[in-house]
């Protein structure tokens, strides 16, 4: 995708891995839009970085997208990158007789259905402009799950799935369509616990590795996937699923 001169939209911008994309693209020179539901936070950001945009968006709230697709043909009809960023992550113990389907579905409303109202929303806009690239966030969980996350990681599956349908069904039109694969990262996705965590890649780091990936156009079937990530986008073609996923989920 071409790096600087462009109109940005970032769902889930006001915190964590969207926030901090936001900020490094607009260092490098680009237009750049944060949504989310903390209107506190879109004003504690745009107040920060005079120059970024703070607009409300409420994934699980259908009437949001009319509102946002408005505001941006309004005030940003030159938009040509949309990064569908924005997503929750839970536990869930499905042995549980209390485990109810409804939190299930509350995680695909905002990470499936979310992204895909995104799309619809804005994609009518990107397709008219040049230079235009639909960006979304799945997870280096995707093809390998941890069971005890296991509708945040089939939500992630399912957009790992789409976008190589969207990426084909979009070949002749000028939207590069890009699959964000993060590894654990150090935000707050699952609580404070996980911004600290050790065990998690410093947020900075990260975002530094993807905006070289980006830079270098280094994403082969438009995955941004870190090379320590190679060996479980790969485990079923390298016969290693059973390993990893048993490494994923010891049960001892
Ligand atoms: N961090 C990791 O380890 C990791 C690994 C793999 C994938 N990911 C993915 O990366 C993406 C960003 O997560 P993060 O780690 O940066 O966590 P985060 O800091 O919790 O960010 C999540 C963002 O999504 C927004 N959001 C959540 N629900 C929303 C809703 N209903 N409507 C509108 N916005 C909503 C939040 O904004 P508001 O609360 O202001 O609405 C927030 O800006 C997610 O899709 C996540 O699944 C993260």
């Amino acid at each position: 995708m071409k790096m600087s001169g462009n109109t940005i939209l970032i769902t889930g911008g006001t915190s964590g891995i969207g926030r901090a994309l936001a900020e490094a693209f607009h260092d490098r020179g680009n237009t750049v839009i944060v949504t989310g539901r903390r209107q506190a936070l879109l004003d504690a950001i745009t107040t920060e970085r005079p120059g970024l945009v703070g607009l409300p968006l409420d994934l699980d709230d259908p009437a949001s997208y009319a509102r946002l697709a408005e505001s941006v043909r309004a005030r940003f009809p030159a938009l040509n990158v949309l990064i569908a960023n924005a997503g929750v992550s839970r536990t869930e113990d499905l042995t549980a007789d209390a485990w109810d389907a409804a939190a299930a579905q509350a995680i695909l409303d905002t990470n499936v259905s979310g992204v895909l109202r995104t799309a619809a929303a804005l994609l009518p806009i990107l397709k008219r402009n040049a230079d235009a690239t639909f960006m979304a966030t799945s997870s280096a969980l995707a093809l390998v799950p941890r069971a005890d996350f296991p509708t945040y990681c089939a939500s992630k599956a399912f957009l790992h799935s789409w976008l190589i349908s969207l990426r084909h069904q979009l070949r002749d039109f000028p939207v590069e369509v890009l699959e964000l694969s993060p590894p654990y990262v150090q935000t707050e996705l699952t609580g404070a616990q996980q911004a600290a965590d050790p065990r998690a890649m410093p947020l900075g780091a990260y975002v530094a590795e993807v905006m070289q990936l980006l830079e270098r156009g280094d994403h082969p079937r438009g995955e941004i996937l870190l090379e320590r990530d190679q060996p479980r986008r790969w485990a079923e073609r390298d016969g290693t699923f059973d390993v990893l996923f048993a490494a994923m989920n010891p049960t001892a």
